[in-house]
């Protein structure tokens, strides 16, 4: 299947796509750089200038550098303090002009501190604000009474007692600002960004998400070149000016952190629709584009009147505003952001129709919609105390939009692909040199915890909840969770405290899940008796193997950074085990368990075992033979699991018939593990001096008859979903098999992993040409978004996919001839994918032909640029640093970078080249991005995280790319951060 880009954001996201936004002027701020000398990692520690009152305290153990302004200080969560002073209301105008901006804020400042006599006041500011006035009560404050800096604006004397109104006036220029944080400019529009810490590039604020308060709005701009001006909650005014200018004032009538502030200005068209609510309230709901493209926002509308409805039938949670507004974004650094009734979405997540975007693309924007708007109550609502919480929002939201696509899609299907993402991305990072808790201790940029742990792993842990509660357990845990805390700025253990107490569930032993880092190991052995009809099942956990930072081992690689197993262990985790047992036709047997902790299932199919000691046991009665064991059914805790004595015949007996559809794919993922394994050992073995891939091709060899027989009869198997079976034809990503290789090559297990695909492919070749054949849609058949028609295609594709493989001039023609009849994207693009996969002239054809075709969609470019920059072409560097200047990049453009960069990287040919050209090729681009968008070139230097993974050539050829970074000029703390942390 063609995949648009990479990983999720570091991780996570979305990420991936292009657009026509203009390009904003390049700003390169001395103010905004450091100076060459501070950015030495093993400087002497500084204390933050940060005045006093700020809410984090300084680091003073660990090495942190110092700059001019984007200081890289170390803030621990330990430290968190309530904020001296309160803000009840804010009155926000802006001026926009082309220009510069004029903010103007009004706050009501409470005092929240037990001092008889006012203590001072430090607001959040940034290099970019320029203070214009100030005053207390009406009156101006003397200049002796405050000082401002790149860090913020300290009121240090003259402040009343009780409350009081203080007034500040900024400027700002938003056509100037790339890093597309605060406000910013966009195409022609002007929009903002004020998660997490955005807020303080447009005034200056108590930028903390524990500082709630209420929000009126105005707005003031060109009417003819600004005619939409949108802000959060309810529009209570709006006029004409003098000028040709106009204005409109907004108020949101519930309490909100900074960081929920949204503003749009600009020209944009809308589509609208209504939601009526359970009680019977009408919502509006409008989506705003860029008048072009409202024809492409239909799925988007149903997409956001799906979420509601399942949210009310779900949880029932009603929207609680009379509007709800999405504007689409072309330069947003990331895919979507949940601001108060105004939910900014990056364009490529709102835009769609069927000849422009692929299933996987409606499936996205299926779930980002439902994702934000999610956020209105876990996140809105409720926030978090701090950003150490951030995923009491994320993860908890991350795991609702994981189950609204899995009740409207198929369930199986959408569990395979969020294990198989975590795995691909989030386990690397946990074990690598990034690896943090899911609430981390600390953190330097805000900007870089956006990561697959906070997110994926997340949500893992809230359904773990799910999974020791049921269903009605984890709801009445939220319902309380709503009760305590509306209107509040809450803490991951407010969450769990909610759980328990709901329950009455002992839940202590999740405590650990929030604090540690690391995956956990996870052992499972059977011991049948037969004389006695008993099935003995024992688990034990162990703590997680982490890659030191700073070295592990004597030659810095792999270590266990954890107190191990010698050390004094940390406590056991709980960790719910789900449990079923196969008889010998392959059907469930109801279980009995005799003792132990967790309820008796009491004849049902499945248990689920509480492991909460390192070691326990569970014995299972009226168990006459030896059944096969299905262990952690649905991954029903994200654990390293080992079964003890499972053999390739119990895999294969569980792909065959397991009831659970994850653990029937997975028990074909790890039969593929473990034939490409096997067959990089004979690669590596194999002393012939010629190339990686003639070794590759020799040890390959024929297929695995077994497993070629297994998949066979599940290709063959009418009741089995067509995206499971494309799922269950793919041999595991490299990313989730390079780990399992000490010093792995890169070049060589790609090139394993190929050979081992195309071996499968030439044994099933009968079978894949009828997938093909028969789930082909005759000429002019309409397209459709249904579970049904997605997972046909999925299964042509990947069966086109698989044949591409084997070349020869009959495939070549008909992939040709789809690629040319394609009537939607899906079919389309996985066309070009197994062209480009062909190679030679064929591919240029066809990416000449598809650039032709769609050089006016930005969005569809995005798909040809990834391809291009993921070519495992040799050499293909080069033509990627040719493509860079293509007129469809524009490097200003997130999206246009991640398909770029991170497309690039993901291919072990060229992004792991011996020569090392890869990764110069990409830490040049990360330092030329950085001068433009530091949050950007962070997710860009993340690919250098895995560097340990590697043999030693490309450990020491990555290790000196990241040293090259690290030492340059005025890398931003955000690179810094990553960079620092990542060498050893
Ligand atoms: N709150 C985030 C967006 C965000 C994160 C904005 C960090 C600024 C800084 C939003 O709710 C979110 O999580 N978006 C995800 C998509 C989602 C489906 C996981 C994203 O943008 O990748
Ligand atoms: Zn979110």
């Amino acid at each position: 299947m063609y995949r648009l880009t990479v990983t999720r954001k570091a991780a996570q996201c979305f990420l991936g796509s292009l657009t026509l936004g203009t390009v904003p002027s390049l700003h390169l701020s001395a103010r905004s750089v450091f100076s060459p000398a501070v950015i030495r990692p093993h400087l002497r520690p500084q204390r933050s200038l940060a005045p006093p009152l700020c809410a984090f305290s300084t680091a003073t153990a660990t090495p942190v550098a110092m700059a001019a302004t984007d200081k890289p200080v170390e803030k621990f969560r330990k430290d968190y303090k309530p904020s001296p002073y309160l803000i009840s209301t804010v009155h926000l105008d802006f001026q926009l002009n082309e220009e510069s901006t004029l903010v103007q804020s009004k706050l009501r400042i409470v005092p929240n501190h037990a001092e008889s006599s006012p203590v001072s006041l430090f607001l959040n500011g940034h290099a970019d604000v320029v203070l214009e006035s100030i005053r207390v009560n009406g009156a101006d404050l003397e200049a002796s009474h405050y000082a401002a800096d790149a860090q913020g604006l300290t009121i240090k004397s003259g402040l009343p007692s009780g409350e009081w109104d203080l007034e500040i006036a900024t400027r700002i220029k938003p056509q100037e600002n790339t890093s597309l944080e605060g406000l910013y400019r966009s195409g022609g529009m002007f929009c903002s960004q004020c998660e997490a810490e955005g807020f303080r590039h447009i005034t200056y604020f108590l930028d903390r998400p524990d500082v709630m308060a209420k929000y009126t709005s105005r707005i003031e701009a060109d009417k003819a070149k600004y005619p939409v001006l949108l802000s959060n909650g309810n529009l209570v005014d709006q006029g004409d000016l003098e000028g040709g200018r106009h204005f409109t004032v907004w108020e949101d009538p519930f309490v909100k952190p900074c960081y929920l502030f949204a503003l749009v200005a600009g020209d944009l068209a809308v589509q609208e629709d209504t939601f009526r609510t359970m009680s019977g309230k009408d919502v509006a709901l409008r989506i705003y584009t860029d008048a072009h493209n409202t024809s492409k926002v239909a799925f988007a509308m149903q997409s956001l009147k799906r979420a509601m409805k399942w949210d009310e039938e779900t949880f029932g949670l009603e929207y609680d505003l009379d509007l709800f507004n999405i504007v689409a974004v072309d330069d947003f650094n990331m895919g979507a952001m949940e601001n108060k009734s105004l939910n900014l979405f990056n364009s490529r997540l709102v835009l769609a129709t069927p000849d422009t975007a692929t299933d996987a693309d409606f499936g996205r924007i299926e779930g980002v919609v439902g994702h934000e708007y999610f956020h209105n109550w876990t996140g809105n609502r409720v926030t978090c105390r701090d950003w150490f919480q951030l995923t009491l929002k994320e993860g908890l939201t991350v795991y609702r939009d994981q189950e609204f696509s899995a009740d409207l899609n198929s369930r199986g299907v959408k569990r395979v692909e969020d294990v198989a993402r975590l795995r691909a991305a989030q386990f690397p990072e946990d074990a690598g040199p990034l690896a943090h808790a899911i609430r981390p201790d600390s953190v330097i940029k805000m900007d870089n915890f956006y990561t697959a742990t906070v997110y994926e792993k997340g949500a893992e842990v809230v359904r773990l909840y799910e999974a020791l509660l049921g269903r009605a357990g984890f709801r009445a845990g939220l319902d309380l969770y709503f009760a305590r805390h509306d209107g509040g700025a809450v803490t991951c253990d407010d969450f769990r405290a909610a759980m328990a107490d709901a329950s009455g569930a002992d839940l202590g032993g999740l405590e650990g899940w929030y604090a540690r880092a690391g995956t956990p190991r996870v052992e499972v052995g059977v011991e049948h008796d037969a004389g006695a009809g008993t099935l003995t099942v024992t688990a034990t956990q162990a703590p997680p193997v982490l890659t030191a930072r700073g070295g592990g081992g004597d030659d810095g690689r792999a270590g266990d950074a954890q107190a191990g197993e010698q050390g004094d262990s940390p406590p056991p985790l709980l960790i719910p085990i789900r449990l079923g047992l196969l008889g010998a036709d392959g059907a469930q047997q109801p279980l009995h368990l005799r003792s132990g902790p967790g309820p008796d299932p009491a004849g049902g199919s499945e248990a689920v075992l509480r492991l909460e000691h390192q070691r326990q046991t569970w014995v299972f009665e009226r168990v006459p033979a030896r059944p096969v064991p299905s262990v952690l059914r649905g991954f029903s805790a994200p654990v390293r699991l080992t079964v003890r004595g499972q053999s390739r015949e119990d895999l294969l007996f569980l792909l065959a018939h397991d009831a659970d559809a994850f653990n029937r794919w997975e028990a074909a993922q790890r039969l593929g593990t473990a034939l490409v394994l096997e067959r990089y050992g004979a690669a590596v073995a194999d002393g012939a001096g010629d190339g990686a891939e003639a070794r590759a091709a020799r040890a390959a060899g024929e297929a695995d008859a077994g497993l070629a027989d297994a998949l066979r009869a599940l290709l063959a198997d009418p009741r089995l979903d067509g995206q499971f079976k494309a799922h269950a034809l793919a041999l595991p990503d490299l990313a989730e098999l390079v780990p399992e290789v000490p010093g792995a090559d890169p070049l060589l297990l790609h090139h394993v992993r190929e050979a081992a695909a195309r071996a499968l492919a030439a044994a099933l070749r009968p079978e894949l040409e009828r997938a093909a054949r028969d789930n082909s849609d005759p000429p002019g058949a309409p397209y459709e978004f249904e579970a049904g028609a997605c997972a046909r295609r999925a299964l042509k594709n990947a069966a086109l996919g698989a044949l591409a493989r084997l070349g020869g001039e009959g495939v070549t023609q008909d992939l040709l001839a789809r690629f040319r009849a394609a009537t939607n994207m899906t079919d389309e693009a996985a066309a070009l994918a197994a062209l480009d996969r062909i190679g030679g002239k064929v591919r240029q054809e066809a990416l000449d032909a598809f650039y032709a075709k769609w050089k006016h969609e930005p969005l569809v470019l995005l798909k040809w640029i990834a391809m291009q920059a993921a070519s495992n072409l040799p050499g293909n560097t080069a033509a990627v640093r040719t493509l860079m200047q293509h007129e469809a990049v524009k490097l200003s453009n997130p999206n246009t970078c991640y398909s770029l960069f991170l497309a690039f990287a993901r291919s072990p040919v060229n992004f792991h080249a011996a020569d090392g050209s890869g990764y110069e090729f990409m830490a040049d681009s990360v330092l030329q991005i950085d001068q433009i968008n530091h949050q950007v070139a962070a997710r860009m230097v993340g690919v250098f995280n895995s560097w340990r993974n590697y043999d030693a050539e490309r450990g020491a050829l990555m290790t000196a790319a990241l040293r090259r970074m690290a030492s340059a000029n005025g890398i931003s703390a955000n690179v810094y951060e990553i960079v620092t942390k990542a060498l050893p």
